[in-house]
């Protein structure tokens, strides 16, 4: 755990004739076209992007594939969360056909969380299926949303109502891209690193107590590492549960909770999903220990790491711009976990020993949510 010498090699993500590389490093934007190129059945591709990045990262991307005389189109979505909606989706799929985009071609992904599930879905869609590269471009879409094919756009009931599998062909993670990150996003990007050390990996969470202000402050060996060391978690429960009938909804841990937060609030910016994340991570602690799970101690530890990190760990200073316990109970509700109308929660029996369970009843978890509300 300590030997953090990035020796460079990609991260596996073993799904047989569908597993893909996830390459992890610096300048690898400058690259791409050498590494994409032989994913490619001809030289031509579209890339889908956002008005951020078509501002500030697009023409590196396109004159690397320019070197290696890849023609490209490319196709801008209006920057944030509202774009991952069905007009984009459409508008997407008929620029990708403008751009004579067929069956056997690949199309690259570039940007965060909204243009990686968007153009991954219309990639799943357009011609029944075509290829996707993903090159991710902040921490959270390095860590989590570009890697193991969960594509998709929001309806007004709730996010990734409508989506589709579709594994990428390859990921690129260029670490220097994550340089002209606002703190914030980086911050917001770094609690679900921290999930992955909760879930399973107390090594990796001790390793975050000594080195996350390396992790958060620069893109040196210590971020790369910890980028690395969740995508070797994410790539394992992947390729042990491709399609979430079991572990992979682990990776659900402080979701349930967040995502409630996230739709009583809205997605204008003002809660980041990395940092409803964060405060559904702290309630997933609290609760476990509410319920004798693991030690109010443990909770603490947790909660005191992602403060420190710039963080928020409770709603009650949230609490007048949410529902009341009814309500976020009943946003809570709307998860895709839900069975038979049965909340999932994922909850601990301490730091790395993540569990799910469906035998917390709406009555013990309004009494929760009531106290969080108003301690
Ligand atoms: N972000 C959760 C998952 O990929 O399963």
């Amino acid at each position: 755990m300590t030997n953090i010498a990035s020796e460079y090699k990609p991260v596996r993500v073993d799904l047989g004739n569908r597993g893909y590389d996830i390459h992890i490093g610096p300048d690898l934007i400058e690259g791409a076209g050498g590494l994409i190129g032989p994913y490619l059945r001809r030289p031509k591709t579209a890339i889908v992007t956002d008005s951020n990045l078509a501002d500030h990262h697009l023409s590196r991307l396109t004159a690397s594939l320019a070197d290696r005389n890849i023609t490209v189109s490319a196709i801008i979505l209006p920057a944030g969360e509202a774009s991952k909606s069905f007009t984009e989706l459409g508008r997407v799929c008929e620029a990708l056909i403008d751009a004579g985009i067929e069956r056997r071609d690949t199309i690259i992904a570039f940007g965060g969380g909204v243009v990686g599930d968007l153009a991954g879905f219309a990639a799943a869609s357009i011609h029944r299926g075509i290829g996707f590269v993903q090159i991710p471009t902040t921490l959270l879409a390095q860590v989590d949303s570009s890697v193991g094919g969960k594509t998709g756009i929001n309806l007004s009931h709730g996010k990734n109502l409508v989506g589709a599998f579709h594994q990428p062909s390859l990921v690129l993670a260029d670490t220097g891209v994550l340089d002209s990150l606002p703190d914030r996003e980086i911050r917001a990007g770094y609690a679900e690193v921290v999930k992955y050390a909760l879930i399973d990996n107390r090594p990796f969470f001790d390793w975050l107590e000594t080195n996350a202000t390396a992790v958060l402050e620069r893109s040196g060996a210590e971020r790369a590492y910890a980028i690395r060391q969740s995508c070797l978690s994410k790539a394992a429960i992947v390729a042990a549960d491709e399609r979430e009938n079991g572990a992979r909804a682990l990776l659900n841990l402080g979701h349930t909770f967040g995502h409630a937060l996230e739709a009583a609030i809205g997605y204008t910016g003002e809660l980041l999903h990395g940092e409803a994340v964060s405060i559904g991570t702290a309630l997933a602690f609290d609760l476990s220990a509410r319920l004798g799970f693991t030690s109010q101690a443990q909770a603490d530890l947790v909660s005191a790491h992602l403060a420190r990190a710039g963080l928020p760990t409770g709603i009650s200073s949230l609490s007048n711009r949410l529902p009341n316990a009814n309500g976020l109970l009943r946003l809570m509700g709307k998860d895709k976990k839900v069975v038979g109308g049965t909340k999932t929660l994922v909850l601990v029996r301490g730091i790395g020993e993540a569990f799910l369970t469906c035998d917390v009843n709406d009555k013990v978890l309004l009494d929760f949510l009531a106290v969080k509300l108003n301690p």
